[in-house]
């Protein structure tokens, strides 16, 4: 059976518009907070194939998206390579033994052995497998390399990325050798992603905005691109969505073989179309706080669409939805969505 998001990712034509969210299976269901809670906390939750995969499902069932989204996080793959995660109530992911010199490095797990410790991811996608609705798609995603790197050094979020700024300018062979050694576990960990059942890939670069325009190529772009072109060449059928958050002025200077490209709320969707438009399908890109109100999801959907007219696009948020966003709303964007898009 033909998956309408799967054919949209590809420019084909689709009845209408497909819709996910990105942070769909979140906080702000409650459904999901009765199963963290039985979990214990998020990272046991992550770690259970079962209640993850039960996670990963409830927006399809609730807010009736068009693809559901693997239930885990962009930083298990630093924690199997050896990094130590945690997450403290309010603050947010930690990592005890941030990186700080080559043999931080030498010591982080790679390659086949990382990637071959996310058994738990792998057996969430079979199961969520058997479970999703045979129209419905499954995205598997990673963090890029950089958004990786920047918890990875500085051990936490970081409002001014001080500590891998200063890496780049003083010591750039040394964010070189980090970015590899996990471009290389992202791509084999992607690669058991498929092999386990996932119809699309979505690599996260939330933290794009932090590079300056002259080095975003250097020192992001580039191993997004080579982790799409290993994927590309080996499962040519399978989707890459790109979403690299916040950097406009990068457009002119996209390449790579990937699908699609995500954009973000603050990103004219007018400028994406004008600039990416006939290369790539587009996804995106409402601003997440529009859906506080239904009038205000309404008129941009309806403004988007207006845009897009159904063609080579995707809609999402411009970023992930909010913990406290009504779910009412949250099903309000996705049948508008639907709604404004429908071939009649
Ligand atoms: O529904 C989905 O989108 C799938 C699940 C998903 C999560 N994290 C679950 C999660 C996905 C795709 C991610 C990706 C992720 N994680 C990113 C990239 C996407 C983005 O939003 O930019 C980043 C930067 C992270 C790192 C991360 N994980 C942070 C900074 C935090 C704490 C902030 C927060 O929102 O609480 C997390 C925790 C996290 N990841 C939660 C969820 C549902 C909240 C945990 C909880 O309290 O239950």
């Amino acid at each position: 059976m033909s998956k309408i998001f799967v054919d949209a990712c590809l420019g084909k034509e689709t009845p209408y518009t497909p819709v996910w969210m990105m942070r769909q299976a979140g906080r702000y269901l409650p459904e999901y907070m009765a199963v963290r809670k039985e979990a214990g906390n998020f990272l046991n939750l992550c770690h259970d194939p079962k209640k993850a995969c039960e996670v990963t499902l409830q927006p399809v069932d609730i807010v009736g998206v068009d693809a559901a989204i693997l239930f885990s996080d962009i930083l298990v793959i630093p924690d199997e390579m050896g990094m130590d995660l945690s997450f403290v109530k309010g603050e947010g992911p930690k990592f005890s033994d941030p990186i700080t010199c080559d043999a931080d490095i030498e010591r982080l797990i790679g390659g086949e052995e990382a990637a071959s410790k996310l058994t738990y991811v792998y057996d969430t996608i079979k199961l969520i497998k058997e479970k999703l609705a045979d129209d419905k798609a499954l995205i598997g995603f990673t963090g890029a390399p950089w958004t990786l790197a920047t918890y990875m050094i500085e051990g936490q979020g970081t409002k001014t990325y001080n500590i891998c700024k200063k890496m780049m300018y003083s010591n750039p062979e040394l964010l070189h050798k980090i970015l590899v050694k996990v471009t290389e576990v992202v791509k084999l960990y992607m690669e058991k992603q498929i092999q386990a059942g996932i119809d699309v890939v979505q690599i996260f670069d939330s933290w794009a905005a932090a590079i300056e325009t002259e080095k975003y190529d250097e020192f992001s772009w580039k191993y997004m691109v080579e982790i799409a072109e290993y994927l590309k060449e080996k499962y040519p059928h399978i989707p890459i969505i790109m979403f690299p958050k916040g950097i406009p002025a990068f457009y002119d200077r996209v390449y790579g073989n990937f699908d699609v490209f995500g954009v973000d709320w603050a990103t004219p969707i007018e400028l994406a179309k004008e600039k990416l438009g006939d290369k790539y399908v587009l996804q995106g890109n409402m601003e997440p706080c529009r859906l506080y109100s239904k009038e205000a999801t309404t008129a941009s959907v309806e403004h988007i669409q207006s845009v897009m007219q159904s063609k080579r696009h995707i809609f999402n948020l411009g970023h992930g939805i909010l913990p406290d966003v009504p779910v009412a709303n949250a099903k309000h964007f996705v049948s508008e969505c639907q709604r404004v898009s429908a071939k009649k």
